[in-house]
């Protein structure tokens, strides 16, 4: 009994170090950070995108990728967002990247309200959580306090784990690099339950790939070559958050090899079925528990950084 009570206090400090390490709050991010300096930020941003959803529901997937392509690449620091020659935004992965305009308005809303203060770091990572909110998913509380970066570069896009040509066990390994475990990696490819893709993402898995629904591959080579380059990711449901995806990759109608191979290992595929055959308030609460930590990946804090006043560009 006594030797029990010891390895618990051994290990309790252990336990908790590795829950609060990768915390949001040991990277220095709180929730209501802003509750002082601009006590609206939150609901300005809420209502900004609320009117940008309702006229264009389509921009809600593109908004929720811009977020994800930031933080993967050197943290969630808005170095995405920056203009310029061989940034981040000019490299192949973020050439679909839509949105950018959209991060623009709210800054500008913000800026009017309480000047220098909001980081755009901060902007993406509101913005991710209100349009997964506004198409009738969870909503989560955003730790906040990012700061913006001041460097971005093209090359480091190759940081982005690819559609195609990946195995299960590269896509958990770039998860993992990012602090985010395989059950992450499941919950967050949930994502894809919004949005469209250009055919080029998946034109490799149509011609002979056992991975996908003969049925499926012969529908989707019917809509490519019909001149269109773009298909919905989660057939009647592009705009709305729900565990649709999960069904579909069940199904083998995943659209890319990075969908497909979610159920090639057994603990993937477990996560994955569960997904589709449970009720949505299970993913919702996962979706954002991974939201929050893909959230704080490489965030810049307290003097590190800058405040941008324009979200393009460095001060
Ligand atoms: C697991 C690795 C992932 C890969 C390989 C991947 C790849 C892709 C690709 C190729 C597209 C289509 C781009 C196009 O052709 O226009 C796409 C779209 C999208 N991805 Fe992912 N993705 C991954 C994970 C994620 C994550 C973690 C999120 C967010 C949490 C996300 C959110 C989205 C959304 C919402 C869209 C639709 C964008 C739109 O409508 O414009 N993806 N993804």
């Amino acid at each position: 009994m006594a030797s029990k009570g010891l390895v618990l206090v051994l290990l309790l400090p252990l336990a908790l170090f590795s829950v609060f390490s990768g915390s949001a709050e040991a990277q220095g991010l709180s929730v209501g950070f802003y509750n002082t300096t601009c006590p609206d930020a939150e609901t300005i941003v809420y209502d900004e995108m609320s009117g940008i959803i309702k006229n264009a529901p389509s921009l809600a997937g593109a908004l929720l990728r811009l977020h994800f392509h930031d933080c993967f690449v050197r943290g969630c620091d808005a170095s995405i967002l920056l203009n310029g020659s061989a940034t981040e935004k000019t490299a192949i992965p973020n050439l679909t990247v839509r949105g950018y305009g959209v991060i623009d308005r709210v800054k500008a809303k913000l800026e009017q309200a309480c000047p220098g203060t909001v980081s755009c770091a901060d902007i993406l990572a509101l913005v991710a959580r209100d349009v997964v909110t506004l198409t009738k998913g969870p909503s989560w509380p955003v730790p906040t306090g990012r700061r913006d970066g001041r460097v971005s570069i093209a090359n480091e896009t190759s940081q982005l784990p690819p559609p195609f040509g990946i195995s299960i066990s590269n896509l958990t390994d770039v998860f993992a690099c990012k602090g985010l475990s395989t059950k992450d990696l499941v919950v967050l490819s949930g994502a894809h339950t919004l949005g469209i893709s250009h055919c080029s993402s998946f034109s490799n898995r149509l011609e002979s790939d056992d991975t996908l629904d003969p049925a499926y591959a012969a529908k989707l080579r019917a809509k490519c070559k019909s001149g269109r380059t773009l298909v919905e990711m989660d057939p009647g449901s592009r705009t709305t958050f729900d565990t649709s995806y999960f069904e579909q990759v069940s199904k083998r109608r995943g659209l890319f090899t990075s969908d497909a191979v979610l159920l090639q290992d057994p603990q993937t595929r477990a996560y994955v079925q569960g997904y589709a055959s449970g009720c949505s308030s299970e993913f919702f609460k996962d979706f954002g528990d991974s939201m929050v930590k893909m959230s704080s990946i490489g965030v810049l804090t307290g003097t590190e950084g800058e405040i941008r006043k324009l979200c393009f560009a460095r001060n």
